[in-house]
């Protein structure tokens, strides 16, 4: 598996586990979560993606009764602060909202912390774009936590070019990397700018949601076309068709690492595939089209 470097320090898997949901599987007994991680660390995805929010503020807690120490040293932890639903800890809350004060990030990160069990955050991602924020206290906060050692980098998630300047103009640490939505079903950072902008930054982004939430697998979002391409090519290269979804992104120039959401672990174990499948630029393209719905001028 190949790793990408975020900083002097720390680096990733390219293909990167993540725990959204982790509260809906049928079975969350620390075994069953630990069996799921170790099948990751069996094909050399050592990095984790949470967030304080997921499985309503449960599922950083689920995970943390599955690690030990000697788990944990294995792994990078990726967590994400700054939404505020009416659920859990923030039952009170009267709107759901962003919050990107100091007094929130900080108050996050210590219950991240605390409910994964572990001293440091390997990455802590501001999640969605806060129309709210004040770029230098949220700045600040962010520098002040790389260096109390809590959080060992920092990024964001869902930013647009024009957020991510704003907030990185209010910090002297590198924001590392911006996770974003892109797949075959989702392909309009390829165009608008999101993904030429952190590629001329030599910023590697990561992917969530790289297999359309399931929709590419299931067709319930249409794509009727598109998967019979996918279905043909996993045919050829003997690997599922989520393997040449995820290919499809590995293959672009710009070091994407997809987030892979799926509970079930006969899945989980063929996940390092899609690292496996070999597509040149017009496979690449035949797939693109597929997506697009139409041929490109
Ligand atoms: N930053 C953000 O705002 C943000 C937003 C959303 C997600 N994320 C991150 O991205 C991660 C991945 O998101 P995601 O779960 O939507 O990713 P995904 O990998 O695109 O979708 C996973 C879903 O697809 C289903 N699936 C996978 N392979 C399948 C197959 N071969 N046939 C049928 N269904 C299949 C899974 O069901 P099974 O479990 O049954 O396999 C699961 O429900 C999350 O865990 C989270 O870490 C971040």
């Amino acid at each position: 598996m190949d790793r990408i470097t975020l900083t002097d320090d720390l680096s990733f898997s390219r293909i990167v586990y993540g725990m959204w949901r982790l509260g809906d599987d049928s079975d969350t007994s620390p075994d069953h979560v630990r069996a799921k991680i170790e099948a990751c660390l069996d094909q050399g995805i050592t990095t984790l993606d949470q967030a304080d929010i997921y499985g309503g503020y449960m599922a950083e807690e689920i995970m943390g009764g599955a690690l030990t120490p000697q788990l944990r040293n294995r792994l990078e932890i990726v967590t994400k602060c700054g939404i505020v639903a009416p659920a859990g800890r923030h039952a009170s809350a009267q709107v759901k909202h962003y919050d990107t004060s100091r007094a929130h990030i900080e108050s996050s990160v210590d219950h991240s912390l605390r409910l994964m069990g572990i001293d440091h955050i390997d990455l802590l991602l501001i999640h969605r774009p806060d129309p709210f924020m004040d770029a230098d206290e949220t700045g600040a906060a962010l520098d002040d936590l790389v260096q109390s050692g809590k959080v060992r980098a920092v990024g964001v998630s869902n930013f647009r070019p024009h957020d991510f300047t704003l907030l990185q103009s209010a910090m002297k640490t590198p924001l590392v990397t911006n996770q974003i939505e892109m797949s075959l079903g989702q392909v309009a950072p390829f165009t608008d700018g999101d993904l030429a902008f952190l590629q001329e930054r030599r910023i590697a982004p990561m992917a969530w949601s790289p297999l359309g939430g399931g929709a590419l697998m299931t067709g319930k979002g249409g794509h009727g076309p598109l998967r019979t391409a996918l279905a043909a090519l996993a045919r050829e290269q003997g690997v599922d068709m989520a393997a040449v979804a995820v290919a499809w992104l590995l293959a672009h120039p710009a070091r994407i690492m997809p987030v892979m959401g799926t509970n079930n672990i006969n899945r989980i174990k063929v996940l390092s595939d899609a690292a496996k499948v070999d597509l040149d630029r017009q496979a690449w393209y035949q797939l693109y089209t597929l997506a697009l719905g139409r041929e490109v001028a």
